[in-house]
């Protein structure tokens, strides 16, 4: 077989789907490995590192694509790519699909087989090959990194003969994967860390990571059978916003990560909290390519509101690109490595597995 990965065309995205460790792999596996010339270079590899571990470099993504039979991609192919595709190729990536529908009838007719790695269940056998959780993780760390270098103050509490600087307060708002990563990273620089989500059972976490959970007394947990927050009600949005407007009254730092799968991640700072505040803030705004948690947030920007200053950052991972492709590569050699059968050397996915199942979105494994 012949394995490609290729450049990712998507603006500010720096990674790349595979390392020169994982072509090695693939590679004494007895297949080949076609790399984009220059596609890892943004992330600390170069083409001469992956020709080292086995890889034929190539500058024509076409030819590329004419040859593969299998493609590693961050992210699912653009407009263009899609001419290049070729029937019963196999692409593994991030699709995007619950917002692709249209993407992915075009990719049923073109006849490509393609794994949307952000739809595996998130059940113990998958959690290698996990891409929200590898990626989250360090991007809940990047956005308290970053959020202190724009904030002018000093995260610990620091006490010297001149008097004491109080600690910083951070604000993490939805604790999945991003918000819990966050809130370890803001404790471990010596703030103090306030987190909230509609999901009740992660409480528990906050508070084993040394942060306080802000608690809407007696109210529903919003969350579906899988374990994914599900959308509020307006009673429950208005208890919440008098809570989040007293702590954010208080807060230095704010991170958002709310997300519901498949829909517009819900609005919990409004311009009115922002013009309520006076004290200087920074916000980091994740959920900003999904609608934003926070009014008035742009994605890859910094806007100014009021005494706030709101970044919009849906892809930080791309700022961590090494360790994001060393991260994401391997999540999909385990991917593959599920499907591969030593004595043949094919890929065999089976359609009764979930993981093969709930990823397969042009359904024809
Ligand atoms: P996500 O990116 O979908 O959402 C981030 C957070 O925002 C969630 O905690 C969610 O409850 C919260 N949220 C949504 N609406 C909100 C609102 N209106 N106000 C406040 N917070 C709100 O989350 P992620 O990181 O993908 O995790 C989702 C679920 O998957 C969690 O239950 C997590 O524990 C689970 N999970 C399981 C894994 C496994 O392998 N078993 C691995 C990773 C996550």
């Amino acid at each position: 077989m012949i394995f490609a990965s290729l450049k990712e065309i998507r603006p500010h995205e720096k990674r790349i789907a595979v390392t020169p460790e994982i072509v090695q792999k693939i590679v004494q596996w007895g297949h080949d490995f076609l790399i984009e010339k220059n596609a890892g270079k943004e992330s600390g590899f170069s083409d001469e590192m992956f020709e080292k571990s086995g890889a034929k470099i190539m500058d024509n993504p076409k030819k590329i694509y004419a040859q593969a039979d299998v493609v590693f991609k961050i992210w699912g192919p653009t407009r263009e790519e899609e001419k290049y595709l070729q029937q019963d190729q196999i692409i593994i990536a991030h699709f995007e699909a619950q917002n692709n529908a249209e993407q992915i009838e075009r990719l049923k007719k073109i006849g490509v087989k393609c794994f949307a790695l952000e739809l595996l269940p998130r059940i113990s056998r998958a959690q290698s090959m996990d891409i929200l959780s590898s990626q989250s993780n360090l991007a809940g760390y990047k956005a308290v990194i970053n959020a202190v270098f724009y904030q002018d103050k000093v995260v610990p509490m620091m006490m010297t003969a001149a008097g004491t600087v109080p600690p910083l307060k951070f604000l993490i708002l939805g604790v999945g994967v991003a918000g819990l990563q966050a809130i370890a990273t803001a404790k471990r620089l010596g703030g103090i860390v306030y987190a909230q989500d509609v999901r009740k059972e992660v409480k528990e976490q906050v508070e084993s990571l040394g942060g306080r959970f802000l608690e809407l007394k007696n109210e529903e947990n919003f969350a579906d059978k899988t374990g994914y927050a599900t959308e509020t009600s307006a009673e429950y949005q208005k208890k919440q916003k008098d809570l989040l407007l007293s702590q954010l009254k208080q807060s230095d730092v704010v991170i958002t990560t709310a997300q519901i799968p498949g829909k517009k991640a819900p609005l919990l700072i409004d311009k009115e909290m922002l013009q309520a505040l006076s004290q200087p803030i920074v916000i980091m705004d994740m959920a900003a390519s999904s609608g934003g948690n926070v009014e008035g947030s742009k994605d890859n920007e910094w806007v100014s509101i009021g005494s706030a200053k709101i970044c919009g950052c849906s892809n930080l991972v791309s700022e961590l690109a090494p360790s994001a492709s060393k991260l994401f590569a391997q999540n999909v050699f385990n991917f593959v490595q599920k499907a591969y059968d030593l004595q043949t050397h094919e890929l065999i996915f089976d359609a009764n597995d979930e993981i093969f199942a709930k990823t397969n979105i042009t359904q024809n494994i």
